[in-house]
């Protein structure tokens, strides 16, 4: 069993957070102790002195015991706005290696490291990395969270392909339901599962309201 899981999707806004929100959750019902990281956000508000964004926040709270902000969250950039355009405007670089002590740290005193991404997997993060590189850094199976909506089937395809591409372990992906009302929305799941080779972990239906107990249902490991 891993220890961790990378959760990237297919576009921003395609419910990675929920997705991984539930996810600590389902192995937290497990008896397991659980951490998460949002190692780049772009987006984020002034608290307390410091900027915080609300996917981290999300995350943090999450946790099984209180985690330090900036273990969770490395580097936070107040613009919404793709991190290497934050990055460039402020001078900064994106240290993979600084990602991956934190990380470990976690992975030392946890069972279960859930890592959310940023945008989809090609996102830029500085002029030299991109979300790609941090699931490389970390070597932790990806998850693929698929919005489902019109589009899809080709933003599922173009993920996977790309992912293929890369050298890194696939646990599979989710069917996120985002649009109670698509036309045809189980065979739009169908024809991505035909289509890709990684496995249907959930099919997550449309949650009005953010019940984790309820979600963390959806899973099975
Ligand atoms: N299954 C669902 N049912 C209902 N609403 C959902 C579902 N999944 C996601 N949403 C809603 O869609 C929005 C985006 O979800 P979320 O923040 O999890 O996406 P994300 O991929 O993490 O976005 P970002 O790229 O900003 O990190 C949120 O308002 C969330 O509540
Ligand atoms: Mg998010």
């Amino acid at each position: 069993m891993t220890q961790g899981y990378f959760i990237t999707g297919t576009d921003t806004g395609v419910g990675k957070t929920i997705i991984s929100v539930a996810l600590m959750q389902y192995f937290k019902n497990q008896g397991k102790s659980v951490a998460a990281m949002k190692p780049v956000a772009s987006g984020a508000i002034w608290k307390d002195g410091q900027l915080v964004n609300d996917d981290a926040l999300f995350l943090q709270q999450s946790a099984s015991e209180k985690l330090q902000y900036e273990l969770v969250n490395p580097y936070v950039f107040e613009e919404p706005v793709s991190p290497n355009i934050a990055a460039k405007k402020h001078g900064a670089t994106i240290c993979l290696d600084r990602v991956l002590q934190n990380f470990s740290q976690l992975q030392e005193k946890f069972d279960m490291v859930i890592v959310e991404g940023v945008g989809g997997w090609l996102v830029p993060l500085d002029s030299k990395t991109d979300v790609s590189d941090l699931a490389k850094i970390l070597k932790l199976p990806v998850i693929v969270v698929v919005a489902i909506r019109l589009g899809c089937i080709n933003h599922a395809r173009l993920t996977f392909s790309a992912i293929n591409q890369a050298d890194v372990p696939v646990a599979g992906w989710v069917a996120n339901c985002v649009d109670p009302d698509l036309v045809e929305l189980q065979e739009n799941i169908q024809t991505i599962k035909k289509m890709v080779s990684a496995p249907l972990l959930s099919v997550f239906p449309y949650v009005p309201e953010t019940n984790l107990n309820k979600i963390a249902g959806h899973f099975l490991f």
